[in-house]
């Protein structure tokens, strides 16, 4: 844990800022210690608080750019700790996949949403460098949850229906469980 970063708030649905349209990082911010500080500060709250992604308007910043990680598996190595800034993303292909989403700012609940697979991104670093990369899968998931959080969409919006809508613990109880139990019957 970085322990010079600070544990910031993060605010829930029915605050205003969650449904603003962001404004992009002014081009002098970048490699300032202010952005560098609020990177570090978002990446710390977006760990203890065990999310895999923060937008800066959940900590009430109206400004386009998040931090996430992805978590290896057996296949992929996953996605450390990082911070996206102005970021720009183009779905490959039309095909959208669901897959059960929550969000630091609508805490307890999760729901299925639909996601492209695939995604190009491309945003600047704190620094101001260019990146670009690719996003597949939860990769691609996370990224279009966060870049959403910019324009103010939450993943509730984006639900085919609020019928899959759970609260955490039941959602552990009767989907996760039946996921394993599929899994494990796909593994015989
Ligand atoms: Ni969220």
């Amino acid at each position: 844990m970085d322990e010079g970063a600070s544990r910031l708030e993060v605010i829930r649905l029915g605050h205003p800022v969650l449904r603003q349209v962001a404004e992009p990082v002014p081009e002098e911010w970048f490699g300032s210690g202010r952005l560098d500080r609020l990177v570090r500060d978002m990446i710390r709250t977006m760990l203890e608080a065990e999310g895999v992604g923060l937008a800066a308007p959940q900590i009430a910043e109206p400004l386009r750019l998040f931090t996430y990680w992805v978590p290896g598996t057996d296949d992929e190595p996953g996605v450390e700790p990082v911070a996206l800034i102005n970021p720009e993303i183009r779905a490959t292909g039309d095909e959208l996949v669901e897959g059960w989403e929550g969000c630091l700012s609508i805490p307890g609940l999760r729901g299925l949403v639909p996601r492209h697979p695939r995604l190009k991104v491309k945003a600047r670093t704190v620094d101001g460098q260019p990146v670009s990369l690719t996003a597949d899968d939860f990769h691609a998931r996370v990224i279009q949850h966060e870049v959403d959080h910019l324009d103010g969409i939450v993943f509730l919006d984006r639900m085919t229906s609020p019928a899959s809508l759970a609260f955490e613990a039941e959602w552990e109880r009767y989907v996760l469980a039946a996921d394993e139990a599929d899994e494990a019957d796909d593994d015989d």
